[in-house]
């Protein structure tokens, strides 16, 4: 099976396979370290691919950046058609240093949020669990990460990231952005983490600022009557400062956690590094569509091109892909295996490695998955 090259990261299209079921997927690597872990995503899908008999019909299109440059906007008209043509998006990272330098609507970022909000992706779901094998990565005494395992659902099309007005006022001397919700906005994120904490723990911590904010106070009230209809789903309420802290003092406690946009991009950094590093973190944007599917961390300008990114945010984000659109239960499964037997086998990047550990590159992490996604599947037959 070819291996993909970074000279597809330009609308070309490649297809993998003959067989029963077809993926049908664009790939945005997007800037900084996205290509290079968007390489090794794709190596460990064509795995499966392989192992499961699917054809892979993927995509790829600029976004970020790398469209800007080459395009002139960083959200090109080609990038959304083939994004709304596809079953879903897996999208690497936008941003660099250089997106400061144009205006807003420019910017890398503005590319993302179009996306999300183009695909009606309103909810994110961001899983946090601790690999036992990396529970001396954390920078966390042991006892307080064991048994981490929580999701993070995380309101993305609304609050303080699309609430208008926003922009400079007063001749540019003030600036201002608004964090609005509706009724209707709180009670379509609310039902996704109750109907998630039902196939959990059965508990929802809903994050809030409700002793200063007024859209915080209508949030609360929201979630409150969401509750009311999952009366088998522990509902309990905290202030955004104390949830920082609890994150850190005691995460094992925590099951599914209910954020306004702003309060989840923050707390799941944090969360990240409770776990032992943001290049662990998958994500899972979804709604209307298809859904986008991406790592939580950026585009790491200060590593792109060094070939050291950890690729396991972006290939376990695969994974997700394939249990959200596809229903692929086993095939994601045997991502998450590959990826467990890798770490449970010493293999570290160099986010993980302690002092003194030896390291691998990008590359080489992402062919290691892949490599245990195989071997697996010869041992099943
Ligand atoms: P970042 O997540 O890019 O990097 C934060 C730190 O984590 C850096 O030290 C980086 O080297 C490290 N890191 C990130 N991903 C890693 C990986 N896979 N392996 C190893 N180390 C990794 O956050 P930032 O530095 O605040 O932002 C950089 C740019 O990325 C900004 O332009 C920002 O807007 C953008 N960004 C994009 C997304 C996205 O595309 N979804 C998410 C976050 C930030
Ligand atoms: C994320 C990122 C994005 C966000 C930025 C790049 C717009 O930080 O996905 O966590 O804030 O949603
Ligand atoms: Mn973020």
């Amino acid at each position: 099976m070819p291996k993909p090259s970074k000279e597809w990261s330009s609308k070309k299209r490649a297809i993998y396979g003959a067989s029963d079921v077809r993926w049908q997927i664009a790939v945005l690597p997007g800037d900084g370290v996205g290509p290079e872990v968007t390489d090794s995503a794709v190596t460990v899908l064509l795995a499966v691919a392989d192992r499961f008999d699917h054809v892979a019909d993927l995509t790829y299109a600029d976004i970020g950046w790398t469209a800007y440059e080459g395009h002139g906007a960083p959200l090109p008209d080609a990038t959304l058609s083939a994004c709304q043509a596809a079953d879903a998006v897996l999208l690497g990272a936008v941003g660099d240093p250089r997106g400061d330098t144009v205006t807003p609507e420019l910017r890398p970022e503005a590319a993302l949020l179009g996306l999300r909000q183009e695909m009606g992706c309103f909810a994110n779901l961001r899983p946090v669990r601790l690999v036992p094998a990396l529970a001396d990565a954390s920078p966390l005494r042991r006892d307080r990460v064991d048994g981490t395992d929580l999701v993070i659902v995380r309101e993305l099309a609304g609050g303080l990231y699309y609430g208008k007005p926003s922009g400079r006022i007063d001749g540019g001397d003030a600036a201002l952005d608004t964090m609005k919700y509706s009724r209707a906005e709180v009670v379509r994120i609310a039902k996704v983490a109750f109907e998630t904490a039902r196939s959990r723990r059965k508990k929802v911590l809903s994050i809030d600022k409700a002793n200063v904010l007024h859209s915080s106070r209508l949030w609360r009230e929201v979630v409150e009557g969401v509750a009311a209809d999952y009366p088998d789903v522990e509902c309990t309420h905290m202030l955004v400062d104390r949830a920082a802290m609890e994150l850190v003092l005691d995460p094992s406690r925590i099951d599914v956690m209910l954020t306004a946009n702003l309060f989840g991009d923050i707390l799941s950094d944090e969360a990240a590094a409770v776990v032992g590093s943001i290049g662990l973190l998958a994500s899972a944007s979804i709604g209307s569509g298809g859904g986008i599917f991406e790592p939580v961390h950026g585009s790491a300008p200060d590593i792109a091109g060094t070939g050291t990114a950890n690729p396991l945010a972006m290939i376990l984000s695969g994974a997700l892909l394939l249990r959200h659109v596809y229903e692929q239960e086993e095939e994601a499964a045997a991502i998450e295996a590959a990826v467990e037997r890798v770490l449970g086998s010493g293999l570290r990047t160099a986010d993980l490695a302690r002092d003194g550990e030896a390291s691998v590159g990008t590359e080489a992490m992402g062919a290691a998955v892949a490599a245990a996604v195989t071997e697996e599947g010869s041992t099943d037959a």
